[in-house]
This record gives C-alpha cells, sequence and structure tokens, in this order.
C-alpha cells in the first residue's frame, strides 16, 4: 500500500505527476522536493516568448501556487535531495531533514553542458536553463550589443532569432557543418540557415572556440581557425546531460540516463523515473531513447502517476518536439535516426513544407516546418510503423492522412 509519494525535483514531469496522483484520487502524502525557487514552470518559452518579453513569468508556471496547498502537495523549494537509502526506504534533503517514502519519483531532468575553457566565468558569458538565467541574460541584450551564441541547436538558434528581434548583432559559432544537425536532415538545416542569415544572422559553422578574454566582462571569443569575434555578451547553448548523479549514488543502473522500463519503474520496484532523465524503452521503434521532450516528460509522469495508484499503464508514444524561431514553428514527430531515405514535401522555399524520414520503406519521422497538418497526420503513420507509398509523400496535395498504407 503506497501512502507516501516523494518526488524528486520541481520541473514539468514532477509537477504533471504530482497532479496526476491526485486526479486519479491518491489520498496519501506527496511531497515534491525541488532546488530551484520556483514552483513547476514550463521551461519551452525561457529561450522564445519569456525571453522576448512577451510572456510573464507568471504564464510559465503549470498551476497557480495557490494549487499545491489546495491539492494537500507538500512542495519544498530550494530544497535537494541529496541521497537514498534503499534499505530504509528513505531520501536525505539538504535542509538536513530524512524523508521516507513508499514510492520515490525521480524527476531530476538535465543539466547543462558546460565548457570547459578559459573565460568562461568571465561576466557577460551566460548559459540557458532557468527563471533566473534568462533574467540575468536580458539585462545584457541591449539593442545594438554583440551577441555570439556558441551552439545552432534548438537553444542557441531560437535564442539567435530573439536576438535580432531585440536588435542585436549576432553571430553563432557552430562545430558541426550545419546547425540542428543532431535533429534534422541536410535540406532542414539548409532551409534554417537560409533564414538566420536573412535575419541578419552570420553563422560561422564547422569552427571551434578555445576561449573568451576580456577585463571583468568578456569582450571577445578566440577562435580555433580564425580571429577573434569581438561582443559584448555571449551564450552557451551545447547541449544537456541527464541529472543523474543521485540515482548512480544509489545504485540504481544508470546508461545515458536513468534506466527504466515502460511503466517507467527503475530496477527498484519502489523507484520510478521520468523525463529527460531517463533511459526508456520505446516499442514503436525498438531500442531505448533518451528524450529531451516535454511531452515524454508529461507522459511518463501520467504513466509513473498511475502505475503508483495501482492502474498498470504502459508508456509507448510516438516522441515529439518543437521549436519556434522568427515566424516559423518547427514541429518534429517521431526518431529521424537511422533513416535511409528522405523525402520533402512542398517547397522550402514557400517557407511552409515537411521533412519526412524513411526506413525500409516505413516513415519513422517528420519535420513538418509550419506544416502542422502534416505533423499531426504523420503520426500515426509512424506509430503503426506502416510501410508507405513513397511517390505519394512528395505531393502535398495528397494529405497523410489519406495516404493508403500498405503492411
Ligand atoms: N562549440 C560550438 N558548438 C558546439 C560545441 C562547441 N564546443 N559543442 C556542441 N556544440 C553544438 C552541437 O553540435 C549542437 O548543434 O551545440 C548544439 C547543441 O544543440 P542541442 O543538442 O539541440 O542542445 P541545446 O540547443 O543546448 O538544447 C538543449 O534544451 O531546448 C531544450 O530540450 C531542448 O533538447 C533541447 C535542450
Amino acid at each position: 500500500m503506497v501512502n507516501r509519494v516523494v518526488i524528486a525535483g520541481a520541473g514539468h514531469a514532477a509537477g504533471q505527476a504530482a497532479a496526476t496522483l491526485r486526479q486519479r484520487k491518491f489520498t496519501g502524502e506527496i511531497l515534491m522536493v525541488g532546488e530551484e525557487p520556483w514552483y513547476p514552470y514550463q521551461r519551452p518559452p525561457l529561450s522564445k516568448k519569456f525571453l522576448a518579453g512577451e510572456l510573464p513569468a507568471e504564464r510559465l508556471h503549470l498551476k497557480p501556487d495557490s494549487y499545491y496547498a489546495e491539492a494537500n502537495i507538500d512542495v519544498r523549494l530550494e530544497t535537494r535531495a541529496e541521497s537514498i537509502s534503499r534499505k530504509d526506504k528513505s531520501v536525505s534533503l539538504s535542509s538536513g531533514e530524512t524523508v521516507r517514502y513508499d514510492s520515490l519519483i525521480l524527476a531530476t531532468g538535465a543539466v547543462v553542458r558546460r565548457l570547459s575553457l578559459p573565460g568562461t566565468d568571465l561576466r557577460g558569458v551566460h548559459y540557458l536553463r532557468n527563471i533566473h538565467d534568462v533574467d540575468v541574460m536580458r539585462k545584457d541584450m541591449l539593442p545594438g550589443r554583440r551577441m555570439v551564441v556558441i551552439g545552432a541547436g534548438y537553444i542557441g538558434l531560437e535564442v539567435a532569432a530573439v536576438a535580432r528581434q531585440l536588435g542585436l548583432d549576432v553571430t553563432v559559432v557552430e562545430t558541426e557543418s550545419r546547425v540542428m544537425s543532431r535533429v534534422v536532415s541536410s535540406q532542414v538545416s539548409e532551409f534554417y540557415e537560409k533564414e538566420h542569415r536573412s535575419h541578419g544572422v552570420e553563422l560561422r559553422l564547422s569552427t571551434g572556440v578555445t576561449g573568451f578574454s576580456g577585463g571583468s566582462r568578456v569582450e571577445s571569443v578566440n577562435l580555433r581557425d580564425s580571429n577573434p569575434l569581438r561582443c559584448d555578451l555571449v551564450l552557451i547553448g551545447i547541449g544537456i546531460e541527464p541529472n543523474v548523479g543521485l540515482a548512480a549514488a544509489a545504485a540504481l543502473e544508470i546508461n545515458n540516463g536513468i534506466v527504466v522500463d515502460d511503466l517507467c519503474r527503475t530496477g527498484d520496484p519502489d523507484i520510478y523515473a521520468i523525463g529527460d532523465c531517463t533511459f526508456h524503452p520505446n516499442a514503436i521503434f525498438g531500442r531505448s531513447v533518451r528524450l529531451e521532450s516535454v511531452h515524454n516528460a508529461l507522459e511518463q509522469a501520467r504513466t509513473a502517476a498511475q502505475n503508483i495508484c495501482g492502474e498498470e499503464t504502459h508508456y509507448c508514444d510516438v516522441p515529439w518536439f518543437w521549436s519556434d524561431q522568427y515566424d516559423i514553428k518547427l514541429q518534429i514527430a517521431g526518431l529521424s535516426q537511422g533513416y535511409d531515405q528522405t523525402v520533402l514535401r512542398g517547397a522550402p522555399d514557400s517557407r511552409s513544407f515537411s521533412c519526412l524520414y524513411l526506413k525500409n520503406g516505413a516513415l519513422i519521422a517528420v519535420d513538418a516546418i509550419n506544416s502542422p497538418r502534416d505533423f499531426m497526420q504523420a503520426k500515426p503513420l509512424i506509430a503503426t510503423k506502416a510501410s508507405v507509398p513513397v511517390d505519394l509523400l512528395a505531393d502535398p496535395a495528397v494529405a497523410l492522412k489519406d495516404l493508403c498504407v500498405q503492411d
């Protein structure tokens, strides 16, 4: 009988897990412990509308602050879960307290990957992961200033777009030969490179950074193969890493994240893990994956909460992701790694098209650019792993939902 659930973490996944427990009529105690000073909030707008000043901080929150007291969810903010005793089924907190659990949910998320180079401690060198990071960086983002963004992934490119909107001069430095190479095909990279250049962003691809120089503040970014880039501020957005320290110290299995099954359970049946920190099986793709995805965080949270409530629930879904840059919405469904063919639907110049990824004749992923219909309609095709008539895929006049599926 589960009487007390402790949730380590107070982000998107944690907030959803607590809410689902109550929705499913869990009447026991819920204690949520988070090291940040905020109740659970959405991170995606941090590099988009929140940075642009178009969304107040209150709108980031998943629930009004009053919800937690009303739902009898005990939230300890600015408190870390320091260690787990699996034998005693307890967690030690940074407050000095030790709390017992019947079920423990690890929702520890991810931490930004840091650059270990000279000068990263100079003022004006920023990372972006939480509300505070954005508040500090935004004060530095004054019109006319020169900003260098390191990393042309989601964070780097979204921030570059906002910085241009705010009137800064922007250069993006990326080690790979194309932008967003981790997630999209070369055709989609090319489209985004063109968009950013047309908005005045200078892209320095295939370029390595060797460090940062300046007095008390950063004044230049030093490059491996060319002259330093003069700048007033820098954002480093070179990826995130799963936050697995707590789980690892408790001898739970770690492999590119905290290893869980499709019930979101670790090797210890009383400990679950959810969200960005997990490495979990995906039956559609026939392998385990670690996803940096809000949708995954929410669905794993629901799965863990339902299993704790005794409703056996197996998690299996088509992953999806999105990015907003300028007036372009990128929606990705599926996982494109391992594709052997791509098909473009529509012309990139129209700024509304899709790139479909196939493997052995079946659709495994779509990048939909200002094309929400393709995004929605591709999902069931990906989920069923059905073969699709490739010749018709390229014709935007044929709706994906109408494609006759051959098994
Ligand atoms: N110098 C320049 N570029 C680098 C370096 C480096 N030393 N190291 C890595 N990069 C590049 C990578 O090649 C990649 O293009 O940084 C980019 C990082 O992109 P992502 O992996 O998409 O990571 P990031 O943009 O930080 O976003 C992290 O935050 O928005 C959320 O969940 C979302 O997955 C996303 C996560």
